[in-house]
């Protein structure tokens, strides 16, 4: 029971935890039936190029994405490639600056430039006034982000696309199994791209795939990801590697298998963390539910340093001495990181505000009731006490547990 901030590990106490907790730890999966799985690919002999599971998983994606076509890929940064190089874009593209640097890397790696726009403050997600007013002559598609899996304004959005007669698409990494008004995620934009990475509800160890309901768009993203074999037409040239192999389609169905039971796990986890720091000052967890249905794979909470006393990375410092490794997500936002730091865009005033107080929470089947509650009596002790918290904070020399840098397993 830690009552006084002598008992936080940060100042000397005992760790909360002698396991490391971690953002984006694997969920559990039945290992029999990955095994089982791997047994037939290797006994078939065919291990990539599009084989058996590779197609079963496709068609399961496309499915709960509610689209007719899905192409797997090696992971998602390259699928938001393939999508980039398969439209033929060029010039600008307007994304938000709150998410993943992937989502601009995939953009600039191939020439183009990432024109960041703000997000609606409640959301999360790109606004699409902002993204309106970010329009020029160069830019050549909208390229929005369903932030922690909550799926962006994509009637607003497809206005704004339609007006100016640009596509739109979604980075959907976060968002397998969400949805708005009856629509999943997946099919809200011209095409869009889901993440199978580990840390992801649903992994396939490394994976993506680009969804789309464009039979000819699917068709050249399959042959571009295939070193552009079957290219035929106009359109774009050349090609790339960009497989899932079987072994991950094998680890990409089994997971998705245990998915229902996970996004169970992750809601469960949501509103036990809700319980726990309910009416904290300056301390929020963020809501989902007000924004569509979600798969729950990321709590967040809202630290308002003004009000509680602390500023987010304090917190983020005391957990990580408890064992409790959070992630800042997205913080610093993409603007903020070197490659863009010179970019040209509009101010970002609601990305700053939200990228400064973010900190991502462990959830998902590696954490239950008696870690959030211990979590959660962390959290509680440094609301109580915010003003003393920072105070002795900034009088104590960073130990050698919290100068660690975090370790590979997460992002
Ligand atoms: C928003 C977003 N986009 C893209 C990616 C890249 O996914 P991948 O690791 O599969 O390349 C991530 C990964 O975490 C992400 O969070």
């Amino acid at each position: 029971m830690k009552s006084d901030l002598a008992d936080l590990a940060f100042f000397g106490g005992p760790a909360a935890f002698d396991r490391p907790l971690l953002v984006g730890r694997p969920n559990r999966i039945d290992r029999a039936k990955l095994y089982e799985r791997l047994d037939r690919a290797l006994d078939s002999g065919w291990l990539s190029n599009g084989g058996p599971l590779v197609q079963e998983f496709e068609q399961r994606v496309a499915e709960l994405a509610g689209v007719r076509h899905a192409v797997a890929t090696c992971n998602a940064t390259v699928a938001l490639q393939l999508l980039v190089h398969g439209a033929g874009l060029t010039g600008e593209v307007i994304m938000p600056s709150m998410t993943f640097a992937a989502t601009a890397h995939a953009v600039s790696w191939l020439g183009l430039t990432p024109v960041f726009a703000d997000i609606d403050p409640h959301t999360g997600t790109l606004d699409p006034e902002r993204a309106a007013a970010a329009v020029t002559s160069r830019t050549s598609a909208l390229l929005g982000v369903h932030l922690w899996g909550r799926p962006c304004a994509p009637d607003g959005l497809r206005k704004v696309a339609d007006e100016h007669g640009l596509p739109l698409f979604f980075d959907a990494a976060h968002a397998l199994g969400c949805a708005v008004d009856g629509r999943p995620a997946g099919s809200l934009g011209d095409a869009e791209v889901f993440s199978f990475h580990a840390t992801k509800a649903v992994n396939a160890f490394e994976g993506g795939a680009v969804v789309t309901d464009d039979a000819e768009f699917a068709a050249r993203v399959r042959a571009l990801h295939n070193f552009g074999a079957g290219l035929s037409g106009a359109g774009p040239a050349g090609g790339t590697n960009a497989k899932m192999s079987e072994a991950a389609a094998a680890m990409g169905l089994t997971s998705l298998e245990a998915f229902p039971e996970v996004v169970v796990c992750n809601r469960r986890n949501h509103a036990a963390y809700r319980a726990e720091l309910a009416d904290l000052p300056g301390v929020r967890v963020a809501d989902h539910d007000s924004h569509g249905i979600n798969n729950h794979q990321y709590v967040v909470i809202e630290i308002d340093a003004e009000t509680a006393g602390f500023h987010r990375d304090v917190l983020r410092d005391v957990l990580l001495a408890e064992h409790v490794h959070t992630r800042a997500y997205f913080s610093p936002a993409c603007h903020q990181l070197e490659p863009y730091r010179r970019s040209r865009h509009a101010p970002l005033p609601h990305t700053e505000h939200m990228a400064e107080r973010v900190l991502a929470l462990p959830t998902g089947t590696s954490v239950g009731d008696d870690e959030i509650r211990r979590i959660g009596e962390v959290i509680r002790l440094c609301a109580r006490q915010g003003p003393d918290l920072t105070a002795r904070y900034r009088a104590t020399p960073p130990s050698p547990a919290v100068a660690t840098p975090t370790i590979g397993r997460t992002r």
